[in-house]
């Protein structure tokens, strides 16, 4: 039993994907799939369409923008490993769903558009990988069409993301002239044959690069001699691999190719699967939590209402993080202080939904959430009781005042509002003296606030008038016990509370933050709250 545990855990692969909107995310985790063996697409003329939308279009908003607002998970089997795909939504504006998903990730994928390099999106998402310490992988994806010079794109990844890269192999050619790539380790090219879409890879042709006269005949005089002056500059130049840097998320193992054309993808994810880790133990306000050791644990990440309208649900997704978790069994809720069974437990595979009745540490299950879970709880087994290490929340950056058009809808208008700050895609504060007659919304990317009003709208048929403010720096008072009224700020400060009744400031620029702490001796501000 024990080392079936053992087992079972130690071949699970947990990561995000990560990319700028374009760079190929979604064809790059159907390719997955593909191999996974959990979609066919073969034949399947709009497969990429279908699969997107089968997998992550769980609201109407998004279909009507064209945007990926939910973060989707998949798992999938190949070569014995279990892998869970943590898709991340790559609209810049869900910034916060993002990073909290990048939590329950052990390591993330960066998908790269080869002729655009790195991106303002990829630039963010790439900062909390950093501030996790995760392992991150680089895909250069797009490679049959025209890209950038590969040193030029290396060097980029290295200046503007602080990490030193490992190319793992090397494209021959981008565009029309794109021949495959080179394998270092080996030695070999293997050749570009554009897969068609939807069958697998393993028809490629695998030629020694110092075999002459097979080589050159493969991918001629030209792109051979270009290839060994790169090859040697890259032994050069380049970072050794080193298993332990890429652990440490020091080292980015670099991958070339193109996912449309089903070409590099299969040595990415054989490579990828050998060199990222199973489960990583987490820190616990107990200390370090064992995956394999330990009994069943998990914590809440993310909290989605109304996945499927028809019954109001909401589900909470739980990253395990230790132990197995089996259908029926009762839990610890620790926030909640209770003893409780999960409802539902569902895990997503590939197009469906399903419940489970067995998951292990690595694993992602929803469960049915009838309002008693928050972002970053901590669930356990019975008899234990820890708490994971607070999910940080993220600053909001944008606030507007939010009114009901008819006062008559009070009731709806607070509970959908409440409901949708649990999940976490807004915070809510109220000011000073005005209980819940006016909110303030504060967001970190202002495309949450149209999401707020269409759902306000769709879900609790309350409409909703929105006035932006002029704030864009939050701050918490630390001492709790100060009266904010006796704070001397700047005339545009505004003393609000959030929902856990902590008062805190908002500042229009942070020339009034300076301003104010000199004003008030010893009074300290903090950017985040703890959970
Ligand atoms: P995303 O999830 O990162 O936003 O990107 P997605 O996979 O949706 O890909 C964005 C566009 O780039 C798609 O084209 C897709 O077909 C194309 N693409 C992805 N990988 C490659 C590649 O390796 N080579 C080339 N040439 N194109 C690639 P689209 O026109 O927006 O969509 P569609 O009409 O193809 O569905």
């Amino acid at each position: 039993m024990g080392s079936d545990l053992s087992n079972e855990i130690m071949r699970r692969r947990t990561f995000a994907i990560i990319s700028h909107p374009d760079a190929g995310k979604t064809t790059l985790t159907e390719k997955f799939l593909l191999y996974g063996g959990q979609i066919n697409l073969a034949g399947s003329v709009k497969g990429k369409a279908t699969a997107r939308h089968a997998v992550s279009d769980w609201m109407e908003i998004e279909k009507e923008r064209g945007i990926s607002v939910t973060s989707s998970v998949l798992q999938f089997e190949y070569e014995g490993k279990c892998i869970n795909i943590l898709d991340t939504p790559g609209h810049q504006d869900f910034s916060e769903d993002t990073y909290r998903t990048l939590m329950a990730a052990d390591s993330a994928v960066m998908v790269i558009d080869g002729a655009k390099g790195v991106e303002p999106q990829t630039r963010k998402l790439f900062k909390v990988c950093g501030r996790r310490g995760i392992p991150v992988f680089t895909f250069i994806n797009k490679m049959d069409r025209d890209a950038r010079d590969s040193f030029d794109l290396i060097d980029e990844i290295e200046k503007e993301l602080g990490i030193a890269t490992c190319p793992i192999n090397w494209p021959i050619g981008s565009g029309k002239d794109f021949k495959g790539v080179y394998d270092r380790k080996s030695g070999n090219i293997v050749e570009f044959a554009d897969t068609e879409k939807g069958t697998k890879e393993g028809k490629e042709i695998v030629i020694s690069l110092s075999d002459e006269e097979a080589s050159l005949k493969a991918i001629g005089e030209e792109a051979r001699e270009k290839l060994i002056n790169e090859i040697e500059l890259l032994d050069g130049a380049s970072e050794p691999f080193d298993q332990e840097e890429v652990n440490n998320g020091k080292l980015s193992p670099v991958f070339f190719g193109s996912a449309l054309t089903n070409f590099g993808v299969e040595i990415f994810l054989h490579n990828f699967l050998k060199m990222t880790m199973s489960p990583l133990p987490r820190v616990s306000d107990t200390g370090v939590i064992d995956p394999v050791e330990r009994g069943f644990s998990a914590f809440v990440f993310k909290i989605q209402a109304n996945m499927n309208k028809a019954h109001r649900d909401r589900v909470a997704f739980m990253r395990i993080c230790s132990g197995k978790y089996e259908g029926g069994m009762d839990v610890y809720h620790v926030q909640g202080e209770k003893e409780l069974r999960l409802i539902q437990p569902q895990q997503m595979m590939a197009d469906d939904r399903h419940v489970v009745d067995k998951a292990y540490a690595g694993d992602i299950i929803g469960v049915f959430d009838p309002g008693i879970y928050s972002i970053g709880d901590t669930i356990c087994s019975p008899g234990d009781k820890f708490r994971f290490s607070g999910i940080p929340t993220f600053a909001p950056e944008h606030f507007a005042r939010v009114r009901q058009v008819d006062t008559m809808k009070r009731k709806q208008f607070v509970k959908g509002i409440m409901q949708i700050a649990e999940e976490g895609a807004i915070q809510i504060f109220q000011e000073e003296n005005y209980g819940m007659e006016e909110i303030i919304v504060g967001v970190v990317g202002v495309l949450q606030f149209e999401v707020l009003q269409y759902r306000l709208k769709n879900e609790y048929n309350v409409e909703i008038i929105l006035e932006q403010l002029p704030y864009e720096h939050i701050r918490w008072i630390r001492d709790r016990s100060i009266d904010p009224s006796t704070i001397t700020g700047t005339s545009d400060m505004k003393r609000v509370r959030d929902l856990k009744g902590r008062p805190l400031l908002l500042f229009v620029n942070s020339w009034s933050i300076g301003m104010t702490l000199e004003r008030n001796e010893g009074l300290e501000l903090d950017e985040f709250s703890d959970n």
